[in-house]
């Protein structure tokens, strides 16, 4: 609940704008007083008159208004909050924040305000993958600027990838989970978790594949988010649903993997749990199906994949301060894992037996040995959001400490 606190609410120019009445609606229905900014472009898509009705307070829209700064200034605004949610954040809001700019009222205030900041992303999905949004994006993170969203899918251009505003009962659980304070030990870490099996063509129809559902990574991803991590997944192909909050970025092979997470570094921790195909075909099919053969089976000419751990672990400059590895064995699970951390130079390494019998690939629950410098802990039989829960914790005292 959020009895008594009061949510600065900043709305910029977005098609997404519309949502940020209903989350006024929902944060009030909890008890919070809300205190709208409509940014000029924010006017373009609503109105100050239905910010001001559903909050039941002025909707403030100008830095330069005789009768605003006199009645409630902009450092009064900034300050008169227990926290200042800006939805949906666009491209040019967050560039304002990331290079604090102030030249109009929603970027005055939030260079102003000595309260925590929480941003909900909006915008189109090539905008947010822009180097200079990823940019801003980065300098918020390490400036301590909490994030909800964006989602992944249709976009209001038409087009589809990440950029859609979270959800509004995702904003209202982050709020909520912010005023429940002190379980956010990740807040302002960043982390990147791959997920998932990888598929490695053979030609158009056929390709090289595993068990991996990326149960495990994802219920892991959902998790770290909750204790306050900003997370960023890259997964393979599968059809787990995208815990709220999480970054999710798809790809199919490993090559594809490789290159997401590098592009989704820097980070303080990475988290390694995708089971990735070791091997892809040497040469493609050129683009033709492989024909049956009088000539007898054809030969699947295989070369190595990148070990994404090992690069990760082994990076000379901006190497993650954690790097954990997942460990699949079907044998003397604790001493493979063991030598496995040893010769992929990672941190952690979380190790479980995959052997058939165990049904933990695919299935619900895990039996796992988390090992490290300080040794062996080898944990019960536990539901994989469990194990998720746990190994977050984990992951969070080893970047805290
Ligand atoms: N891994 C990776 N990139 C690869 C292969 C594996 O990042 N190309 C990571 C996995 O995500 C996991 C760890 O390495 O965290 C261990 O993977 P696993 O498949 O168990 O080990 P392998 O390196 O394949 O060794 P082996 O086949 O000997 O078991």
């Amino acid at each position: 609940m959020l009895d008594g606190k009061r949510i600065l609410l900043i709305i910029g120019g977005g098609v997404a704008a519309y949502k940020s009445l209903d989350l006024a609606r929902r944060l009030m229905e909890r008890g919070a007083s809300v205190r709208g900014v409509l940014t000029p472009a924010g006017q373009q898509f609503i109105t100050p008159m239905s910010v001001a009705s559903l909050t039941g307070d002025e909707c403030y829209t100008e830095l330069f208004s005789l009768k605003d700064e006199a009645e409630m200034g902009h450092i009064r605004l900034s300050r008169e909050a227990d926290l200042v949610v800006v939805s949906p954040a666009t491209a040019d809001l967050m560039a304002k924040m990331a290079n604090g700019l102030a030249n109009d009222l929603a970027s005055t205030i939030l260079l102003a305000t000595d309260k925590q900041v929480m941003i909900a992303p909006a915008m189109n999905a090539e905008m947010w993958a822009h180097k200079a949004t990823q940019r801003n994006l980065e300098t918020l993170r390490r400036d301590g600027i909490l994030m909800v969203g964006p989602g992944d899918g249709m976009l209001a251009c038409g087009e589809v990838g990440p950029g859609r505003l979270a959800e509004v009962p995702d904003m209202v659980e982050a709020i909520e989970g912010f005023f429940a304070g002190g379980n956010r030990p990740l807040a302002g870490k960043k982390i990147v978790l791959t997920a998932g099996p990888t598929h490695e063509p053979i030609d158009p129809v056929r390709y090289i594949a595993n068990r991996s559902s990326g149960k495990q990574g994802f219920a892991l991803a959902g998790a770290l988010v909750d204790l306050g991590a900003d997370v960023t997944l890259v997964a393979g192909p599968v059809t787990q649903e995208t815990p709220a909050g999480v970054v999710r970025v798809d790809v199919e092979t490993a090559l594809e993997m490789d290159a997401a997470v590098k592009a989704a570094l820097p980070a303080d921790a990475a988290v390694c749990v995708a089971a990735v195909a070791d091997w892809r075909m040497k040469a493609g099919s050129n683009g033709e199906k492989l024909k049956k053969s009088k000539d007898g089976v054809p030969a699947l000419d295989l070369c190595e994949n990148p070990d994404i751990l090992k690069s990760l672990s082994g990076m000379k400059k901006g190497r993650p301060a954690l790097v954990v590895g997942f460990a699949a064995e079907t044998e003397k699970v604790v001493e493979h894992a063991t030598a496995k951390r040893a010769r992929k130079g990672c941190d952690m390494i979380v190790a479980n037996d995959v052997s058939h019998e165990t049904g933990i690939m695919g299935g619900d629950s895990n039996q796992v040995h988390v090992i490290s410098d300080t040794g062996v802990e080898s944990w019960p039989s536990m539901r994989k959001d469990e194990v998720a829960q746990a190994l977050a914790k984990t992951i969070a005292d080893a970047l805290t400490q």
